[in-house]
């Protein structure tokens, strides 16, 4: 394969990026771009990889959530602290259940760009361009607004900057402490779940004081006070990736500045595209969106690709296949990996194939086919003997309407209550836990499953 450089993607085929109009313009903010510091830092994607290889391996499980799209207009202390919050919810209770370590990535700091399904979007008669996310135009229906402008850009880098720093701030300040682990609860989750929750915090609780009694924790127990999250994002907007790629002094290797792990959407994941190009040279760990229409070679290629060396925690494929369809369609991808010997973290995106526009006009997803998802995500991984290793979610800390069912019921009617998404519709904070209790059983019982065999 031929030596990778950052501005490679630019002479290969590319799909879902804007247009930009004036290239002058587009050049003074990717000049402005390339001299602002990186996001992150290679010893943190290294530390993330390597905590990706142990969940391939079984030996850790994957969280990765947070909103479809980041929007400038939503852009809050309040909204950060909610979804990281749900999020610690989330992996308390699935670290309970599974007994092993939970990665936590949030699909936050730079999950700004939107692939669309349609390049156009007609209202009324009139036809326009389509909205694609704040980092490149504007959600609102005029011509002016979906132009795309390249300052927006610079807007979103100091958006990400900004989480990132509360982020930071979060977990290692004292917030994310697991004594607090009572305080996460979020006022308004459903009381069955808030129930649930509690449940399993007194049982944190008791081991911790246990712990405390035995002399076995000190107040200088660092991995007990603080958590490691880190960021992610679909890597879809060239210009701000490249502006934002570094090399790293240790290793000579380029490092994409913009997150710790960044993925290719299912629609820019030709192998022979401009996407693939990109990520093909940053160390960071990838991850791939597999639809129903990845086929067996085009997966070969694509983790030849990304993955040469077949290192452990490099590759994650996020399945997103929609309900009812993952035993057609995830058996045959695991084949695959399996003959080729590949080194993958396999995860459930039990979101994006189960979109629908509901009578009342709105789209949503209904939660009955998101736990559908992953319940048969999880037969098929038991059936084949590998390993489910994560989940994906599109989610809020906020209590909004965006996807039907749940145990609080959100109906089709009370969707246009708090339908705030400028994007997917997300879980919300009440949805958000019901489905970590589901994960945790089905990650329990694999546990009591693990344990029969070795027995017998
Ligand atoms: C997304 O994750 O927001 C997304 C667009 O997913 P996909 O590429 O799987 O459709
Ligand atoms: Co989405």
């Amino acid at each position: 394969m031929s030596e990778w450089q950052k501005s490679g993607w630019r002479s290969k085929p590319r799909v879902q990026m804007p247009d930009y109009t004036d290239p002058a313009a587009l050049g003074a903010v990717e000049a402005q771009l390339s001299k602002y510091p990186p996001l992150v830092f290679a010893g943190e994607a290294r530390r993330l990889k390597k905590a990706l290889g142990a969940a391939s391996r079984g030996e850790a499980f994957l969280l990765q959530g947070g909103d479809c799209a980041e929007a400038f207009a939503q852009f809050s202390a309040d909204n950060i602290r909610d979804t990281f919050k749900v999020m610690l919810q989330m992996a308390m209770v699935l670290t309970y259940g599974a007994k092993v370590p939970v990665v936590k990535v949030g699909r936050m700091a730079g999950q700004f760009a939107k692939p669309r399904s349609a390049p156009t979007e007609t209202v009324g008669g009139v036809e326009l361009p389509s909205y694609r996310g704040d980092i490149i135009n504007e959600l609102d229906f005029t011509p002016e607004a979906r132009i795309p402008d390249p300052k927006k850009m610079l807007q979103a880098y100091t958006q990400a900057a900004a989480t990132l720093n509360l982020l930071r701030a979060f977990s290692t300040g004292g917030y994310a402490d697991v004594h607090q682990v009572h305080a996460w609860t979020l006022g308004f989750t459903d009381r069955d779940e808030a129930e649930k929750y509690r449940d399993v915090a007194n049982r944190i609780q008791d081991t911790l004081d246990f712990m405390t009694a035995a002399g076995i924790t000190g107040d200088n127990n660092h991995e007990l006070h603080t958590v490691d999250f880190y960021t992610s994002h679909e890597s879809l907007l060239l210009e701000y990736e490249e502006a934002l790629t570094r090399v790293d002094s240790t290793s000579g290797k380029w490092l994409a500045g913009s997150g710790h792990m960044i993925w290719i959407g299912d629609r820019t994941r030709q192998p022979d595209g401009a996407h693939v190009e990109f990520a093909r040279g940053v160390l960071n760990p990838i991850g791939l969106k597999c639809g129903p229409t990845t086929t067996a070679d085009d997966l070969k290629v694509l983790m030849e690709k990304l993955n040469p060396e077949n290192e452990p925690g490099r590759l994650t494929l996020i399945a997103r296949f929609g309900a009812g369809t993952v035993g057609e369609h995830l058996p045959r991808l695991i084949k695959t990996v399996r003959e080729e010997g590949a080194n993958v973290l396999w995860t459930c995106d039990p979101m994006h194939g189960n979109t629908i526009k509901s009578a009342t006009g709105y789209k949503t997803r209904p939660f009955d086919s998101v736990l559908r998802e992953v319940r048969e995500f999880f037969d098929v991984h038991a059936a084949e003997g590998t390993v489910p290793g994560g989940v994906h979610f599109e989610m809020t800390g906020q209590d909004v309407t965006e996807c039907t069912g749940g145990v609080r019921a959100v109906t089709e009617e009370d969707l246009s209550d708090r339908y705030h998404t400028a994007c997917d519709p997300r879980l919300n904070a009440s949805q958000s836990l019901e489905l970590a209790f589901l994960v945790a059983e089905e990650l329990s019982a694999r546990r009591t499953r693990q344990a029969e065999v070795a027995v017998g």
